[in-house]
């Protein structure tokens, strides 16, 4: 049996984790609940009780609790914590690192996925304080179910209402892989930039954050899939119940593109240099003289090795066609080119798509083209993970 420790935090939607729990009873999982101070002033420790079957822990059982299962306990024995609803106090807690009550404690002790439905007045939500909390959190791995927009209690209109509990249960099933339409697939998603080296300090690099490749995978990954990703070096966190290998070099991506293989998908979302250079063994030095010419040579195409025909193609490859112009002209020419089956195509001619935080997308395959709204890189990750998902359903 699959364990959840669910965190309640305070607020009026608190209401609702007592329909959650009563859901995730009825579909087989033990549920533990937690109750924070501004939870109990909404929801009582008797009725989550009651509906879970298990013990309620607040902070004021805390204390005497802790020779019988210390914090750290409580937060390992679960497969999941999740925190519905999270209040704008507990989601800053969690990003601050904070641990001064159970609940927070809890969340900076545990070693597995979390999980967190927020809810809160719309203006709260939209709080620059708030939008870097769930920034830096979304950035650690924590999963995000988003609130849904709509009249709230406080009689305000706008983001902020806590997802309907049916949501939030299929978004635990997908975090636990449960059911999920890529169980027991492998997926290998490349990621970020590389570096080439020039010689022994320098290098030639490009403008990818990796933003957009780490969220595929994290969204494969909560489509149930075993992922592997191959990352350029990035300034962002490892995805969470993702398996990440840290590359410098297109050569050293594509050894371990190699060494992951056989894979049911690979999708290529790194921003692979196109040329390494002769490196010098030694710094080269100024010392007078015309400025050193570079001399470069063309790396192996990752996508393009992929998705060669033989017993090691994944069913799926996926590549990325970064355009400045003719976007969907030459994203088409690269599809056909490289032989992968689907091309994400996005125009980087602007500034703020390489390594913003948003993206809009061309979508080619057999079916066509799709024209993808501007979306945020998480949501086009969801978005094709979805799409990925239906072909192995
Ligand atoms: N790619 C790769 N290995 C390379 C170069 C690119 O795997 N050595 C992959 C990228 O991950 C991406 C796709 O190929 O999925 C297209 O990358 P892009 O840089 O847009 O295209 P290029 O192959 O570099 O072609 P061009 O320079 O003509 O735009």
């Amino acid at each position: 049996m699959k364990r959840i420790l669910l965190i309640v935090s305070g607020g009026i939607a608190a209401y609702k984790a007592l329909e959650l729990v009563r859901l995730l009873s009825k579909a087989g999982y033990g549920v533990r609940c937690v109750l924070t101070p501004a939870g109990e002033k909404f929801v009582t420790p008797m009725a989550l009780q009651a509906l879970s079957g298990e013990k309620v822990y607040t902070d004021l059982f805390s204390l005497t609790d802790e020779s019988e299962m210390g914090h750290i306990e409580l937060s390992r024995s679960a497969d999941l914590v999740v925190v519905a609803p999270a209040s704008a106090d507990i989601l800053a807690k969690m990003a601050a690192g904070l641990a001064g009550d159970l609940a927070s404690t809890l969340l900076l002790a545990t070693d597995k996925r979390v999980l967190v439905a927020p809810a809160m007045n719309v203006r709260m939500w939209e709080h620059p304080a708030t939008r870097a909390n769930m920034a830096r959190l979304e950035s650690r791995g924590v999963l995000v179910v988003a609130p849904d927009s709509g009249p709230m209690a406080c009689g305000e209109f706008g983001p902020g209402r806590l997802a309907e509990p049916p949501v939030i249960l299929a978004a635990i099933e997908a975090a636990l892989g449960v059911a999920g339409p890529l169980s027991g697939r492998h997926a290998i998603v490349t990621s970020g930039p590389t570096h080439e080296p020039i010689d022994p300090v320098r290098y030639i690099a490009n403008r990818s954050s990796g933003k957009q490749g780490h969220a595929i995978a994290a969204a494969l990954a909560a489509l149930g899939a075993r992922v592997t990703l191959v990352s350029g070096p990035v300034s962002i966190a490892d995805p969470a119940g993702v398996q990440t290998l840290h590359v410098e070099t297109a050569a050293q991506m594509l050894a371990a593109v190699e060494a992951a293989l056989p894979a049911d998908v690979a999708v290529c979302a790194a921003a692979v240099g196109d040329w390494r250079v002769a490196t010098a063994a030694q710094k080269m030095k100024k010392a007078g003289g015309a400025p050193p010419a570079l001399q470069l040579a063309e790396n192996p195409d990752i996508l393009a090795q992929l998705s060669a025909p033989g017993p090691l193609r994944p069913r799926l490859v996926v590549g990325f066609a970064a355009e400045t112009e003719h976007l969907a002209e030459y994203a088409a020419a690269k599809r056909a080119r490289k032989g992968c089956d689907w091309i994400v195509a996005n125009n980087v001619g602007g500034t703020g798509i390489m390594g913003g935080e948003e993206n809009e997308v061309l979508l080619l395959s057999d079916e066509g083209a799709q024209a993808w709204p501007k979306l945020s890189k998480r949501e086009v990750a969801g978005l094709l993970a979805e799409k990925i998902g239906k072909i192995f359903a």
